[in-house]
């Protein structure tokens, strides 16, 4: 079996406002997207990064010293066209690819290898979390409370079948579908897609303090 990852990073990070890409932001000294190739190597033949076209450069590298067949691509407008674009470079025998925010880049290793496992039975696999929030919908100015305990937080990396995926995703392009993960352009088309367990290590790096709760968190393991 062989197993790929594509590494979404292609992003601005308009939210966290560096004046670097957010994938280029440091923890420990390191690159977030050097965080995350790194720990997807440790389960994949291939990394595929998408990067800013114009940060080709300086996202080479971040990852040189990465201990993995890595690809530094450039990403899309969108997170959905910047997952197309890494798939495109994915070596064409991958059999089962995972699909990996660098902003998610200190989720436990453990989590890839609890997706590709669940990936036997299912065409897609989508870590997700206990939602701990009350949820409500607040659109038209009407307030509408969710039921908590049938919602989840979903997570990356998502795991799944080369095919499927690739086909998924040219069907959305077709079709002009935005997702906002790639399991839900799987279940879109009608492909099986199960959950495993997340982790709250993969916390998505988004605001400033979610930078500094890593700092702090590597400082003292
Ligand atoms: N991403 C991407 N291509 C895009 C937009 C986002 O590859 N055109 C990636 C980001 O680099 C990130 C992941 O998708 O790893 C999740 O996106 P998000 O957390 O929203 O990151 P940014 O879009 O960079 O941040 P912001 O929305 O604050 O600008
Ligand atoms: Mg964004």
């Amino acid at each position: 079996m062989t197993v790929a990852a594509v590494v979404t990073a292609a992003g601005s990070g308009t939210r966290l406002g560096l004046d670097v890409p957010k994938a280029l932001a440091p923890v420990g000294g390191i690159p977030l997207v050097a965080w995350a190739a790194s720990s997807l190597a440790a389960v994949c033949e291939q990394v595929v990064v998408t990067a800013p076209a114009e940060h080709l450069d300086a996202f080479r590298d971040a990852v040189a010293h990465v201990a993995a067949d890595v690809v530094v691509v450039a990403g899309g407008e969108t997170r959905q066209r910047s997952v197309a674009l890494g798939l495109a470079a994915v070596r064409p025998d991958a059999d089962e690819i995972l699909v990996h925010d660098a902003a998610r880049a200190f989720m436990p290793v453990a989590v890839s290898g609890r997706a590709l496992a669940a990936l036997e039975d299912a065409d897609g696999v989508i870590p997700v979390l206990p939602v701990v929030d009350t949820i409500v919908t607040t659109s038209d100015g009407a307030l509408g409370y969710l039921d908590r305990a049938s919602l989840g937080a979903v997570q990356t990396p998502q795991a799944f079948r080369a095919t499927e995926l690739r086909d998924a995703h040219a069907r959305a392009e077709a079709d002009g579908f935005e997702g906002t993960d790639d399991g839900s352009l799987l279940v879109r088309y009608g492909y099986r897609v199960v959950t495993c367990d997340g982790d709250v290590e993969g916390r998505k790096v988004t605001y400033p303090e979610d930078l500094d709760h890593f700092e702090q968190r590597i400082a003292t393991p």
